[in-house]
């Protein structure tokens, strides 16, 4: 998709992160811009830099993992700025713990959010983009971990795992008719971002597996490991030019690629996983 300038794009998770990083470089190809979140205060002051810089925005509090807000969110782009044209799955959360230990409200929390806020971005703004007959591009964000499941981390790399097939089955059936919509999934490894403070946006009632001493713990641990990733404006680069180019996969960290294809050649060689632990390379 060549033309973005006056095109619209949603980004699910855009007031922070990459989402927010995302918003700036569409931004500045004159994009106009709906962001999704649900963290208003955060969605406030994001829309608020990019109104100041000269873009045409909107914020939209949005529960992705709620089909009523999903709905809500495209009848507002469509009623605000029309056809959307990008609409990028980014928002997400994280959580780690022993998988026989997590609480049935963590795995549910994290694929609400992860794949279900996927599905509902797929539901809530394909049929109307295949209607128009427009250019137009789905970037949803997987994960490195959907490539490499680890100990301690199984639902966050489920729903990536999840996310990546989905991305790969809906570009087929979009390229077996010819629409002119393109799909990227992509997969980051480690980003200086908050989302090892997902916790912030959880919902009040649910019941997690560990308690609170024990999360900050962990959360303190991952903080280190989170700020010596690459920066959300690298991972906003590469995925303008995925919208640009037409390119599916989107791989932040080439040095994460042998590994990839190791991995496949130990799956078709019988071997089992390597061994690798999150809350290792946290706590170490
Ligand atoms: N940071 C990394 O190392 C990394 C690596 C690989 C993939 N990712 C993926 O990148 C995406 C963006 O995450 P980030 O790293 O920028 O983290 P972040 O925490 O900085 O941003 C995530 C955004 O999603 C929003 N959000 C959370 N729950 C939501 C919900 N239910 N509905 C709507 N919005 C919600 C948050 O408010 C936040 O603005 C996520 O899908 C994440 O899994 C991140």
């Amino acid at each position: 998709m060549r033309d973005l300038k006056e095109r619209v794009a949603v980004i699910t998770g855009g007031a922070s992160g990459i989402g927010l990083a995302l918003a700036e470089r569409l931004g500045r190809e004159g994009m106009h811009l709906v962001l999704a979140d649900i963290e208003q205060q955060a969605l406030d002051s994001a829309c608020g830099r990019l109104t100041a810089a000269g873009h045409r925005v909107i914020g939209v509090r949005t529960d992705v993992a709620r089909w009523d807000d999903m709905q809500a969110l495209a009848a507002k782009v469509h009623d605000t700025f029309g056809q959307a044209h990008v609409v990028c799955n980014n928002a997400g959360v994280s959580i780690l713990g022993p998988t026989w230990d997590l609480a049935i409200d963590d795995w549910r929390w994290v694929l609400d959010v992860n794949l279900w806020g996927v599905i509902h971005g797929i539901k809530a703004f394909l049929p109307s983009m295949r209607a128009s007959g427009q250019p137009g591009h789905i970037v949803n964000i997987a994960s490195l971990a959907a490539m490499f499941p680890i100990g301690t981390h199984a639902p966050y790399c489920a729903s990536k795992a999840a996310v990546a097939s989905i991305s790969e089955a809906l570009h087929s059936e979009l390229r077996a008719e010819n629409a002119p919509i393109g799909v990227s999934a992509v997969c980051p490894g480690m980003v200086d971002t908050r989302i090892h403070l997902s916790w912030r946006n959880r919902p009040q009632d649910d019941r997690p597996w560990s308690d609170r001493e024990q999360m900050t713990a962990w959360r303190d641990a991952a903080s280190e490991v989170q700020e010596a990733g690459i920066r959300p404006e690298a991972v906003a680069d590469l995925i303008l030019a995925a919208i640009r180019d037409d390119r599916f996969w989107v791989l932040t960290h080439p040095a994460a690629n042998p590994g990839i294809v190791e991995r496949a050649r130990m799956l078709v060689d019988g071997q089992p996983p390597r061994v690798w632990m999150a809350d290792q390379a946290f706590r170490s």
